[in-house]
C-alpha cells in the first residue's frame, strides 16, 4: 500500500468517526425559524424575544362569580366591594339610605362597557328586604349568588355601660346585627351557588376577643354571629359552601370615630402593636382571599384582622 493510500484510508476512517459521533438529527420544523439549535449540547439560545412567550391565560380568580356585599356604600364594606370587583366579581353594592355613596361605588366599578355592579337599597333587619336583595343580584346578572359578604352594622355610639344600656338601643343593635345577619345567612344558605365557589362571611369584631366595657350590646350582637357563622359552617356540609367570619380591630371609619374623643382614638392607637389604626385596605385583602377559590380550606372560622392588639 502506498503512502497515498495509507493517507486517504486514515482520513475516511476519521470521518466516519466523526459522523457516527454526531449526535441524531434535530427536528428542525417544530423549531421557530430563528432559533438556533446547537447539536452539541441541544440547548437554545435564551429567548430575548417577548412576543414569543406563550399569551397569559389566567383569569381573575373570581371572574364570573356574583357578590352581594352588604353595606357597602361606605367603610369596610365598600372597600371589599371594590376589592372582589378588582378580582373579577360582579357586585350588587347594598346600603340602608346613603344612595349616593353607593351609586359612586358603583360607578367606580362600571367603568367598561358592560355593567358589573349594581346598588340595592335594603334594610338588612327586614327579611322580605333581605329576600329581594338576593332577587335583584340573580336577575341583575342572570346567575346564582356566589358570595355573600355581610358587612352591614351599626354601634351605638353612646358607648353605654350595660347598666345605662337602653332596651331600644339594645335591640337596634340586635336587629341590625344580628338579626341581620342571620337573614343574609339564611337566604344565602338557600340560595348560593353549590358545588364549589360558594362563600359566606360575616364582619364581626375583635371586641369579642378583648371583651372592652361599653361595649356590651354591640359585642354580644357580633358573638352572636360568630357563634352563626361557626354551626352554618357545619350545616352546610356536602354544599361546598364556606362559611367564616372576619373580625377585625378598630378600622378608620366613620363608625370608629363616632361618638369618639381624640384621647379614646390615642388609646385604639397606642394598644396595637404595630402603632397604628386599622385601615379598611388592611381588612379587604382577607375578604378576597377567603372569597376565592384559594381560601376554601378555611371554614368555620374567626379569622382576627387587628394588628395584634388581642
Ligand atoms: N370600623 C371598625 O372599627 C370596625 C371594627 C370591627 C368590626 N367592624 C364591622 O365592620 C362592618 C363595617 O363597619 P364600618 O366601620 O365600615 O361601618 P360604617 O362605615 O358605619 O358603614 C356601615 C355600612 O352599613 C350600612 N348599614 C347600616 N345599617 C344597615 C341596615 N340596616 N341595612 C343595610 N345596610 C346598613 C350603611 O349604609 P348607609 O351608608 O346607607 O347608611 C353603611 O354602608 C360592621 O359590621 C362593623 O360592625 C367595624
Amino acid at each position: 500500500m502506498t503512502s497515498l493510500h495509507q493517507f486517504l484510508r486514515i482520513t475516511i476512517i476519521f470521518i466516519t468517526a466523526k459522523i457516527t459521533l454526531l449526535p441524531p438529527p434535530v427536528c428542525i420544523k417544530a423549531c421557530p425559524s430563528n432559533v438556533s439549535i446547537d447539536p452539541y449540547t441541544f440547548k437554545t439560545p435564551p429567548i430575548l424575544n417577548h412576543s414569543m412567550a406563550e399569551p397569559s391565560t389566567t383569569a381573575p380568580p373570581l371572574q364570573d362569580r356574583v357578590a352581594i356585599v352588604t353595606g357597602a356604600s361606605r367603610g369596610i364594606g365598600r372597600a371589599i366591594a371594590l376589592h372582589l370587583a378588582s378580582l373579577g366579581a360582579k357586585l350588587l353594592i347594598n346600603y340602608a339610605s346613603n344612595s349616593a355613596e353607593a351609586d359612586l361605588v358603583a360607578a367606580q366599578i362600571n367603568t367598561g362597557s358592560t355593567v358589573r355592579a349594581i346598588t340595592f337599597r335594603a334594610d338588612i333587619s327586614y327579611p322580605e328586604q333581605v329576600k329581594s336583595l338576593f332577587d335583584a343580584a340573580e336577575s341583575a346578572f342572570s346567575s346564582t349568588v356566589h358570595i355573600l359578604v355581610n358587612s352591614a352594622g351599626v354601634l351605638d355610639s353612646k358607648y353605654p355601660t350595660l347598666a345605662d344600656t337602653t332596651v331600644e338601643d339594645f335591640d337596634l343593635t340586635f336587629s341590625v346585627n344580628a338579626r341581620g345577619a342571620f337573614l343574609c345567612c339564611r337566604e344565602a344558605a338557600n340560595r348560593i351557588k353549590r358545588g364549589g365557589g360558594g362563600r359566606i362571611i360575616c364582619l364581626t369584631t375583635s371586641l369579642v376577643a378583648s371583651l372592652k366595657p361599653r361595649y356590651m350590646a354591640y359585642t354580644a350582637s357580633k358573638a352572636a354571629v360568630e357563634a352563626m357563622v361557626k354551626i352554618l359552617a357545619k350545616e352546610l356540609k356536602g354544599t361546598g359552601i364556606t362559611a367564616n367570619a372576619v373580625a377585625p380591630g378598630p378600622v378608620a371609619t366613620e363608625m370608629f370615630y363616632a361618638g369618639k374623643t381624640e384621647e379614646a382614638v390615642n388609646k385604639a392607637v397606642e394598644e396595637c402593636p404595630l402603632g397604628r389604626l386599622g385601615e379598611t385596605k388592611d381588612v379587604a385583602p382577607v375578604v378576597g382571599f377567603l372569597a376565592s377559590d384559594s381560601g376554601e380550606w378555611v371554614n368555620g372560622q374567626i379569622i382576627r384582622v387587628n394588628g395584634g392588639y388581642v
